[in-house]
């Protein structure tokens, strides 16, 4: 099975640790949005796309990139996030970016969220919120999310 990850981590590099811990169990490496185009992502079999949140939505880089792929090329997708609060009902972000590649003919098998520090404005003042995170266990989970999502191509 070929794999990629598409990751942006613009604010503490949070999300490209679980990007790594994934990418190291599927064998997959991990790109940026611009070092990667979309139309060459057809040529793996499973693809995951993940970043930080940023005012309530993911990547402006990362979701512009799942716009710009072309409608069919899909095979499987997963998707991932790192935040500084847990995904609110009203706005849940994965499930856009989901629902954004299932549009473009994608299959979503699978996605995956854990906290990441948060200095954010005010946040900063106190050291940030979710310190150390994603922490080793976060890691660990991440890694037990990828072995799930290798089963599925065994
Ligand atoms: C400009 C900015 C806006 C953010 N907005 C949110 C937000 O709306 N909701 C949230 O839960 N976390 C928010 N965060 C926290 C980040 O999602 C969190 O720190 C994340 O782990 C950053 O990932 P990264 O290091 O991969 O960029 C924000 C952080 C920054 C810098």
């Amino acid at each position: 099975m070929k794999a990629i990850i598409v990751c942006a981590s613009s604010s503490h590099g949070n999300t490209r640790k679980v990007a790594d811990a994934i990418g190291s169990v599927l064998g997959a490496g991990v790109v940026e949005p611009g070092e990667i185009s979309p139309v060459e992502i057809a040529e793996y079999d499973l693809v995951g796309f993940g970043s930080g949140v940023y005012y309530l939505a993911m990547d402006k880089r990362l979701r512009a990139f799942v716009d710009a792929v072309p409608a069919g090329q899909g095979r499987a997708a997963f998707v991932f996030a790192t935040s500084g609060i847990k995904e609110p009902g009203l706005r849940p972000y994965l499930r856009h970016l989901a629902d954004q590649l299932t549009g473009n003919g994608y299959e979503v098998v699978g996605g995956f969220a854990c906290r990441g520090l948060d200095t954010m404005g005010p946040l900063a003042l106190i050291g940030g919120l979710n310190k150390g995170r994603p922490s080793a266990a976060d890691l660990d989970s991440a890694r037990g999310f990828a072995e799930q999502l290798r089963v599925g191509f065994d």
